[in-house]
Formats: structure tokens, C-alpha cells, sequence
């Protein structure tokens, strides 16, 4: 198949580690015969530097225009000015915003080469293997604000809204993840209190029972979640949740492998292109010295091929190839605990040779 592929590398490591995604992505396409197009455009701070403009519209034209999205990371103390008038984050934030993408997935598996990188106990965490689906452009972090009255009695409110559409539509692609994962699906809210989780409950029940019956599906209290993520991660598969408590539990649950670099994410709207990137931020005290981890951008684009190419087997033999480096025993410095470290370019060029050994 042909795709076009945007990369925004962005700042810090972004370029490090989105070159040796890219390396991947281009011995997948040789190995399988499609065709994978790329142009690089630029993304938060360097984009500003150069534009003035953290989203540049000539950026967020190409995005529309792809197939698929890769990001590096943006932001670093050189743009963190409190006075500036503008963010790199700024652009991360409106580039979700301009391709309307709703669901932000994160996958917490735990690489069995990995298992004491965790500071969990092995036996709780060994075979851990989630997605978490967060709802990213509805509920309470978007909801009607403000604040009345002064001294004791200023008070501020924040309204928390879920419409039926907004609940529908991602626990329909929740559903469609379990259906090709282990078939399980758990909806997590707190109904027992909140108006808007009830209509979520409502709504995601009807769709299970209407749309997927042969999805196992049932639902946990977002206060009870937190313990058994903790308690019992692996008896999760797929896990879909509104934008806070999603924020909350999966910033948790990426505790679980106990490294930031293993991390990716996407995050995918109606049918446009889907957004790939590292779960983790720009490592601004490690840029530029070819040492950070590129793992979790490979895994990004694993993800790249599956959610939005549906590639699946290709998507699988990435990340077969990166349980084979770590088998292997190649470590970056963050996962090294103190071994000897392998380089950036080194663990990319490992993950390619491998991808190739597997034809
Ligand atoms: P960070 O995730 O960039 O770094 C946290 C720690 O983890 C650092 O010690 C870093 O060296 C290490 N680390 C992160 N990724 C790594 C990798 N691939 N390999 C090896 N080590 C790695 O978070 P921090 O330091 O809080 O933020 C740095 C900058 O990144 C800030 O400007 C922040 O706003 C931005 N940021 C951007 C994000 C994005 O673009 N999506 C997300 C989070 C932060
Ligand atoms: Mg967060």
C-alpha cells in the first residue's frame, strides 16, 4: 500500500528518536513492499524560533492532508519564558484540537525482559498487557467555568458534560480495540455520584449490548480502578474511561513498566489521520548526546500501522523485533540500571536488523 507519513520531530530528542522510528517504518516498508512517503514539518519550539508559531498553518496543512501522524516531542527551558507569548505546547494542544482527535490510546504492557525495571513486585506485574482509551476533547477539562463572590465565600465551579455522541464514538473504538486484542473491555466512571458518568454508563452499555456483543464488557468504579490497577493490573485488556479520570489512571498505570522511554500512545479521531508519539516529553538534559531511548517511538509507529494503516502484521513485527533487542540485551542508559548502555542509533539499527532477520 502507498501512505504518506508526516513527521514533526519537534524539540529536545525529538529528532534522535523519531529518525531511528522513521528507519523502522522504511525497513517495514521495503520488507513488505508499500510504499511510505515522508515529509518533516515543523512543530513547537523550533517552530517557533523559525515562524513565530508553535503550529505553523502550512504544518497543519500537511497533517490533514497524510495518512498518519508521527511527533517527536516539543517544549524545553530555552522557550520557557513565562512572559513569552506563546508555548510549544501551544502547538500540541491546537494540533489535536484542528484534527479532532478524540481518543488518546496508551498501551501499558510490560516487556517480560523488563519486569525489574518496575517498582512493583514481579508477581503482580509480570504479563501486564492494557489499553487505556482516555476521551480527550470532552468532560470536565472543557467544561463552563468561572467564580462568584469574594473573601470566604469566593467559590469557582468547573461543569463536567458528556454528550451521548461523544460517549458513543469512543466506546466504539474501544470495542473495535478489545474485538482485536483479548475481547475484553472495561468502561470506567463514577456513577455512583456524577450525572454525566451515568449517561456514560447508559450509553456505553447500550453500544455493547447493540453493537458488540462478543466483546466481554464490564464496568469499575474510577475509585476502585485505581486499587486494582495497582493491585491487579493483568486481569485488564482494554480499558475506556472519560478525559480526567483517564489523565489520572493512566499516568498511574505507566508506572506499571517503570520506564518513560518504553511508552507510546496515539490518538485518533473520525476516519482523518491518527497522531503518534512517545508518551514522554522533549529529556531536554539528555538531548543532543544520542542516548535517549527510541523505543517508545517505535512503538509508536507499531501502533501508526496498525490503528491507521491496518497493517497488523506488520505492526506485530515491530514489536516482536523490540522484544528481540531487549532479549538480546540491549539497554538504553534509562532501562540499563546501571549495565552498560547501548546508543539511540544503536537500538534503532538493532530493531531493524532484527525486523529484517524475521523475513
Ligand atoms: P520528559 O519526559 O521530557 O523527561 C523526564 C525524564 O525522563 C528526564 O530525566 C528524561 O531524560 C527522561 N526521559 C524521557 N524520555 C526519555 C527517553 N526516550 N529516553 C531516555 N530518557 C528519557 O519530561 P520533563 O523533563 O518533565 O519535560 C521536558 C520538556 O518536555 C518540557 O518542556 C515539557 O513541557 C515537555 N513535554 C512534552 C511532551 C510532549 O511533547 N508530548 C510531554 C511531556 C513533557
Ligand atoms: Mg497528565
Amino acid at each position: 500500500m502507498k501512505a504518506s507519513i508526516i513527521l514533526l520531530p519537534g524539540d529536545g530528542i525529538g529528532p534522535e528518536i523519531v529518525a531511528q522510528a522513521r528507519l523502522v517504518l522504511e525497513n517495514v516498508a521495503s520488507q513488505f513492499g508499500h510504499e511510505f512517503g515522508f515529509a518533516s514539518h515543523p512543530i513547537g519550539g523550533i517552530a517557533i524560533d523559525e515562524f513565530g508559531d508553535p503550529l505553523p498553518q502550512a504544518t497543519i496543512d500537511a497533517c490533514k492532508t497524510s495518512d498518519a501522524i508521527m511527533l517527536g516531542a516539543v517544549g524545553g527551558p530555552k522557550w520557557d519564558d513565562p512572559s513569552a507569548k506563546t508555548r510549544p505546547e501551544a502547538g500540541l494542544l491546537k494540533i489535536r484540537k484542528e484534527l479532532g482527535l478524540f481518543a488518546n490510546l496508551r498501551p501499558i504492557r510490560l516487556f517480560a525482559e523488563l519486569v525489574d525495571a518496575s517498582p512493583l513486585k514481579r508477581e503482580i506485574i509480570e504479563g501486564t498487557d492494557i489499553l487505556f482509551l482516555r476521551e480527550l476533547t470532552g468532560g470536565i477539562y472543557f467544561g463552563e467555568s468561572g467564580r462568584s463572590g469574594s473573601g470566604k465565600d469566593e467559590a469557582a465551579f468547573q461543569s463536567m458534560i458528556y454528550s451521548v455522541g461523544e460517549v458513543e464514538r469512543i466506546v466504539r473504538l474501544a470495542a473495535k480495540a478489545a474485538q482485536g486484542r483479548d475481547g475484553r473491555l472495561t468502561s470506567v466512571d463514577k456513577a455512583n455520584v456524577l450525572e454525566p458518568s451515568r449517561l456514560w454508563r447508559q450509553t456505553a452499555a447500550r453500544v455493547m449490548a447493540d453493537e458488540f456483543p462478543d466483546v466481554k464488557y464490564d464496568v469499575v468504579l474510577v475509585d476502585a480502578m485505581a486499587m486494582h490497577l495497582i493491585n491487579r493490573p493483568k486481569d485488564f485488556d482494554v480499558v475506556v474511561t472519560g478525559n480526567m479520570f483517564g489523565d489520572i489512571l493512566t499516568d498511574a498505570a505507566s508506572m506499571l513498566p517503570g520506564s518513560l522511554g518504553m511508552l507510546p500512545s496515539a490518538s485518533l479521531g473520525d476516519g482523518g489521520p491518527g497522531l503518534y508519539e512517545p508518551i514522554h516529553g522533549s529529556a531536554p538534559d539528555i538531548a543532543g548526546k544520542g542516548i535517549a531511548n527510541p523505543l517508545a517511538t517505535i512503538l509508536a509507529a507499531a501502533m501508526m500501522l496498525r490503528h491507521s494503516l491496518n497493517l497488523n502484521a506488520e505492526a506485530e513485527a515491530i514489536e516482536a523485533a523490540v522484544q528481540q533487542v531487549l532479549a538480546d540485551g540491549l539497554r538504553t542508559a534509562d532501562i540499563a540500571r546501571g549495565g552498560e548502555a547501548t546508543s539511540t542509533e544503536a537500538m534503532g539499527a538493532a530493531v531493524v536488523q532484527r525486523l529484517a532477520g524475521a523475513q
